[in-house]
């Protein structure tokens, strides 16, 4: 059977939605959505219904249709009203990495030009900046987080301090490359902190992956709106909730075009060329960019139901109240018995995301952690042989930068409620006491 998600009420959330059940087996407590989400009914029966439609009218569905055709006219407006923006501010795309990938290929650097970047970035950034190390040798400017026993009690302004001071080094990047939520500490990185940042050390570009963001918490407005960005790349796949292979590409210069930046994957270069003799000049960037040959259209139309089921249930707002809520109770049961074993800030709100990171440790002798692979593998296979499911996350120690230490990650969602965590911690203390 599957889950209902009448539990998501259990936190004040609203009832009146669409969607009724997931697929998730009932008494599967899933805490992975910073992996993959599970999409509920409502999102299912929309894909389906599209893929039937799609195959019902194939030459129609790809060139012309209003929601497939391959322009995204239609999704891309939904979107944009989503995000207060406009139309061609939005590209839809397959992941995070094909977003990051579009961005940050199709800005024109010189070997000249400096990338700044942390030590806790995730392959979507790091491989398209090695990429360009090779090609043209760029400057890359690595910014090393705290160590762990300090992150868990910094605020914000002062992590943002630390990792981009003002010095020479920083001054006068080209781009500031960073996630705004990080998969292996759960921090969040407040996009008006980063903005201002970006804007004190006179930085041209600030480019967002925000995987571990969209779906999760409020990126339409406030102090983590998607419009501080010069690009934001996030997923419809993980905390939306919605289809695999899909997300969306935020670009603030709708008017963006070379020599400044290149459709890198696209069918429609030749707007900005001499090589048709059309030359056009003004063609949008965001649509360059979603016209690249047959897309996953029915999927990106399933992920607009799931955005409506994330209104139903209260709103992007009310969903990270939820998520967060859920998230301080497991960082505050960790950091009650064991203050040395967590990771992910808890003293400061504007630092929090619905990623728990701490390490393992004896639930009898909670001042000695594990740091290795074996012990966090251990902890999550314990617990999935009891129906829950974790998972643990390997990065790289401050204190030697050689090694790479495991911790577990719990990602409370929107179909998590307080019974779950309550099981889950009851549970998780039998798994701890048996570490040794
Ligand atoms: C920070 C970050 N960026 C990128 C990705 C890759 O996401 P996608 O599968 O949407 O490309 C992940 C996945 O875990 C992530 O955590």
């Amino acid at each position: 059977m599957a889950q209902n998600y009448s539990t998501i009420n259990k936190t004040g959330i609203n009832k009146n939605s669409t969607c009724n059940t997931s697929e998730l087996a009932d008494g599967f407590i899933y805490l992975n959505s910073g992996t993959e989400g599970s999409m509920p009914d409502c999102v299912i029966n929309n894909f389906n219904q599209n893929l039937k439609r799609w195959a019902s009218n194939p030459t129609t569905s790809y060139e012309t249709d209003k929601t497939f055709g391959k322009h995204q006219h239609y999704q891309r407006e939904k979107i944009a009203q989503l995000f207060s923006t406009e139309k061609d501010n939005i590209c839809l795309t397959d992941n995070t990495t094909m977003g990051m990938y579009m961005a940050l290929m199709g800005l024109n650097f010189k070997s000249s030009d400096t990338i700044i970047y942390t030590n806790q970035e995730h392959t979507a950034i790091t491989s398209p900046l090695a990429l360009h190390k090779e090609k043209i040798g760029i400057r890359l400017r690595m910014r090393k987080f705290p160590p762990a026993n300090k992150l868990n009690k910094m605020k914000s302004e002062e992590l943002i301090e630390f990792l981009f001071p003002n010095i020479k080094e920083l001054r006068g990047a080209t781009a500031l490359c960073v996630s705004h939520v990080y998969p292996s500490t759960g921090i969040r990185l407040p996009l008006n902190l980063l903005r201002k940042k970006a804007d004190q050390l006179g930085i041209k570009y600030l480019i967002v992956d925000g995987a571990q963001a969209f779906g999760m918490i409020d990126i339409s407005k406030g102090d983590d709106d998607i419009k501080l960005c010069d690009f934001y790349a996030c997923p419809g796949h993980k905390w939306l909730n919605g289809p695999p292979s899909t997300g969306i590409l935020y670009l603030k210069n709708a008017n963006i075009k070379p020599p400044e930046f290149y459709p890198t994957l696209s069918q429609r270069m030749e707007k900005y060329s001499t090589l048709d003799g059309e030359n056009t000049h003004n063609f949008p960037m965001a649509e360059a960019l979603q016209v690249r040959g047959c897309s996953n259209a029915p999927g990106f139309t399933a992920m607009l139901k799931a955005i409506e089921f994330q209104n139903e249930l209260g709103g992007s707002l009310a969903i990270e109240e939820h998520i967060l809520t859920l998230s301080q109770k497991v960082k505050e049961f960790i950091y009650d018995r064991s203050p040395l074993s967590l990771v992910s800030p808890i003293n400061d709100p504007s630092l929090a995301s619905g990623l728990t990171v701490f390490f393992p440790f004896n639930w009898k002798t909670p001042e000695v952690v594990f740091t290795d692979k074996g012990m966090a593998d251990k902890v999550v296979q314990a617990l999935l042989k009891k129906n829950i499911q974790i998972r643990s996350i390997g990065f790289n120690d401050i204190s030697n930068p050689k090694r790479k230490v495991f911790a577990l990650r719990i990602s409370t969602a929107i179909f998590n409620d307080v019974s779950q965590l309550n099981q889950f911690q009851y549970i998780l203390k039998d798994v701890l006491n048996t570490l040794t």
